[in-house]
């Protein structure tokens, strides 16, 4: 992107959601947030106005970058809903609990013989962005996927989730130093470098984002003259 046009404004989430059991355990899974943080790192050496959703993970260490913390995937969808607008271009690092208990008891579960746990999905963030996202915005999501299936099951997630691309991983990726991606979208796919290490990576995509998609270049003002209903 030539350095005279404007920057764009990047909103990334990173770490996993927890879904409460009781008031003392949750559902989670074993995401690091490392690669959304790399990607935050790697905007703002850009010079990018960044924005950090970060699950609850301990090891955000830069003072001067201050993120925005969530714990569930609900907490999690109302920060999107309320900082999206005001960003250019989200990529949807975090990994979310696709599931929650049906319930939150107060206090602690006893250990009192054979139990079961009933599970609801949970929304679907990124897809609900759909409502309030305009031309001209960017969404990229992740998928983490089995080596064998990884592209064709990240393409299919990047269609029913409306997304402008996809960055599909494969499951060892989840927790480690290094990423052996590739990009999908509708123009085809691009193979990452591989093995490299996540802050190398993370400016990989954004150089690679930036030059196909510009975001916040596009001139998302009312066309004036149009039917109102048109
Ligand atoms: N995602 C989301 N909301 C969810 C689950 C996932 O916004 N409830 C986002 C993730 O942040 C990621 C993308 O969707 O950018 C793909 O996540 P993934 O967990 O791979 O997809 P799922 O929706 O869980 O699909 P499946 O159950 O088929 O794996």
């Amino acid at each position: 992107m030539p350095p005279s046009e404007p920057m764009p404004r990047l909103l990334i989430t990173a770490g996993p959601t927890r879904e409460p059991l009781d008031s003392v355990r949750f559902l989670s899974n074993r995401s690091s947030g490392r690669m959304g943080l790399a990607l935050a790192a790697a905007g703002r050496a850009l010079g990018w106005p960044t924005t950090l959703l970060l699950g609850p993970i301990t090891t955000h260490h830069d003072p001067n970058a201050e993120p925005v913390r969530f714990e569930t995937t609900a907490d999690l969808s109302a920060l999107l809903h309320e900082h999206w607008p005001g960003h250019d271009l989200l990529i949807m690092a975090a990994a979310v609990c696709d599931h929650r208990p049906a319930r939150r008891h107060d206090g602690k579960l006893r250990r009192e013989g054979a139990t079961s746990l009933d599970l609801e999905p949970t929304e679907d963030v990124v897809a609900s962005l759909d409502a309030i996202t305009r031309p001209g915005q960017v969404r990229v999501g992740f998928a983490l996927e089995p080596r064998d299936r990884m592209e064709q099951a990240a393409r299919a997630k990047l269609e029913r989730k409306h997304l402008d691309a996809i960055v599909a991983n494969p499951l060892e990726t989840m927790d480690s130093e290094t990423v052996d991606a590739m990009l999908i979208d509708a123009s085809g796919t691009t193979k990452a470098p591989t093995g490299q290490r996540k802050e190398i990576f993370a400016r990989w995509l954004l150089d690679e984002i930036a030059s196909r998609y510009s975001p916040g270049m596009v001139d998302t003002m009312p066309v004036q003259g149009l039917d109102a209903d048109a």
